[in-house]
């Protein structure tokens, strides 16, 4: 099969979101919403189709939030794994497994992973000096510690970079280091840390990324190339903290493994707790087509360390594409969990309920594919009004209503084409191949845009046959145009699954037609003469001037 070339089946990852914080807009637009897309599409065309996602549950942030909050890191993952999972259904994305790092199947496969590694001697052990707050009585990674910028001397530099003169720093060369956990001077400590020695692997990366993976797209492509010939570093795979998956090797203590290493072996975790004795061929045989989706920040972690630990491993079979996205603003300003400079998906599900699929186009739309883009409440009306209301909606809508009024609501029969719809549908249906060709690139902005261009076909040719003018004499003429029109919608319903599938599930509902195939695309017959329709609700719902106004009023009263 031409989608595949030599692959059999298609294991889908999409990045594991942190439990430490509720999802926003950016998750969706940059992560969830492409994966979503693209399992769809290849499950409508009857592909063989894993998407695994889940909770990454360690790290630091989670660590202190929970000292913060004085509650166990176990409260705050619990707590925001329910939330974000119930986000990520309700925005309809169809993960087969959405586990968690904490499960113990997660702990058991990292930690044998790990053992792996460091049995066969692919880890390097060393001692090195690092910064330690004894009040927290923790060691503490570069941005936890602030103090006074050499170069600039301003005041509040982060061990890893000063935020004011831009310069990145080395954490020894800070005046006055203090931690931002307690604001006392750390100490320095030795301490013992295991190393994946990446450069050992450069000639190999260069070698699978620079000459075989040509075809990433430009911002993946060109970040692994600029790191290659950076020159890579040892990276330590584990750290001093108690939250985490501990170090498998006697007599280590008070040690985990490093947060950005357990949680890629969380795709595999999860796929062994969704297929305990079939997991293998997903991971192992070579034709299976990995696919990572991921947002910018994360590229280094998925075409560089993770490929290098499954290298190292050996027996798994590394990603064919790692199709990341760029960042999505908010109103000409970057996301912030912190300042509360965010649209939270469980907020907006309360605030619009039944729109989700509104929220799903506009993120498509403007979707950050290959440059940030911006999302704003303006922007989402214009588009949810002028595209989805007014374009489709209202083809639909249109179509139902003269199907009752003319018909009582049966399919009429159609008699012979003319010229004008023959020409018509032609066009329709030859937008078939070129949106699936978007889709295969990962290009889901330009597949959706060529979608609604189907709907603009439908609406025109409904505006050009004047059907409510025909007169009732010609009726045989109206009875033809109003089936080719179903037959267009029936087809749309196809088309648009996988990026808009609540609505495409509520038209299927109303014509009585269920279990569609992408491959059906392009039949004229999936409605039969005489076949019922029922009246149509409304499909989508008009943004209003004062909606925009409070939502953006809300958006600028948040306290920073
Ligand atoms: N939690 C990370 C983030 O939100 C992503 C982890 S992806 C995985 O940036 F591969 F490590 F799972
Ligand atoms: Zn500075």
């Amino acid at each position: 099969m031409d989608v595949f070339g030599k692959y059999r089946r298609v294991l889908i990852t999409a990045a594991l979101p942190y439990a430490n914080g509720p999802i926003h807009i950016g998750h969706l637009a940059g992560v969830y919403i492409p994966a979503d897309i693209y399992a769809r599409y290849l499950r409508l065309r009857g592909e063989e189709v894993l998407f695994v996602c889940g909770s990454d549950e360690h790290g630091v942030p989670i660590a202190l939030k929970a000292m913060e909050e004085c509650v166990t890191p176990k409260k705050i993952v619990d707590r925001y794994h329910r939330i974000i999972k119930k986000s990520l259904e309700d925005f309809g994305i169809t993960f087969d497994i959405y586990s968690r790092t904490s499960s113990s199947i997660h702990r058991h496969t990292a930690s044998i992973f790990f053992r792996c590694l460091y049995d066969k001697g692919k880890l390097v052990e060393k001692i090195t000096d690092q910064y330690y707050d004894a009040r927290a009585r923790l060691f503490l990674a570069d941005r936890y510690i602030i103090g006074t910028c050499r170069l600039c001397g301003y005041k509040y530099a982060y061990g890893d970079q000063c935020e004011s003169c831009g310069s990145s720093i080395s954490v020894t060369d800070l005046l006055n280091p203090k931690s931002i956990v307690t604001n006392t001077l750390p100490e320095m400590k030795k301490t013992k840390h295991w190393y994946l020695p990446l450069d050992n692997y450069t000639k190999w990366l260069k070698k699978w990324i620079l000459e075989e993976h040509k075809e990433w797209k430009p911002n993946v492509f060109g970040q692994c190339k600029s790191w290659l010939n950076a020159g890579l570093s040892d990276r330590a795979v584990t750290r001093d903290l108690d939250w985490g998956i501990p170090v498998p090797i006697e007599g280590v203590e008070g040690k985990v493994l490093y947060v950005w290493f357990d949680a890629p072996i969380g795709y595999i975790s999860n796929t062994i707790e969704f297929f305990p004795n079939d997991w293998e061929k997903w991971w192992k045989d070579s034709s299976t087509k990995l696919v990572h989706f991921i947002g910018k920040d994360n590229i280094v972690f998925h075409c560089i360390i993770f490929p290098v630990m499954l290298k190292a491993h050996g027996g798994y079979i590394l990603p064919n594409n790692v199709p990341a996205s760029e960042f999505l603003n908010l109103e000409g300003k970057k996301i912030s969990t912190s300042r509360n400079w965010a649209i939270w998906l469980h907020e907006y599900i309360d605030e619009f309920p039944g729109q989700e699929d509104s929220l799903r186009y506009v993120l498509i739309a403007n979707s950050p594919e290959n440059k940030d883009s911006d999302f704003t409440w303006k922007d989402f009306q214009i588009r949810n009004n002028n595209e989805l209301v007014a374009i489709l909606g209202n083809f639909i809508n249109r179509v139902s209503v003269l199907t009752h009024k003319y018909f009582g609501g049966n399919v009429p029969f159609r008699e012979k084409l003319t010229s004008l719809d023959q020409c018509v549908l032609n066009d329709f249906f030859s937008k078939k191949i070129i949106i699936e060709n978007w889709l295969e690139q990962y290009r889901f902005r330009d597949a959706l845009k060529e979608a609604m261009n189907l709907a603009r076909i439908g609406n025109k040719y409904l505006t050009d046959t004047e059907v409510w003018k025909i007169a009732d004499k010609i009726s045989i003429r109206r009875a033809t145009v109003l089936n080719v029109a179903l037959q267009m919608i029936v087809n749309l319903t196809i088309i648009f699954d996988p990026f808009l599938p609540f609505t495409t599930a509520k038209i299927r509902k109303f014509l009585h037609k269920e279990n569609l195939k992408w491959n059906q695309f392009g039949e004229m017959d999936l409605l039969k003469a005489g076949d019922q329709i029922d009246q149509l609700n409304l499909l989508f719902v008009k943004v209003e001037d004062e909606t925009v106004e409070k939502h953006v009023r809300k958006l600028f009263n948040t306290k920073s």
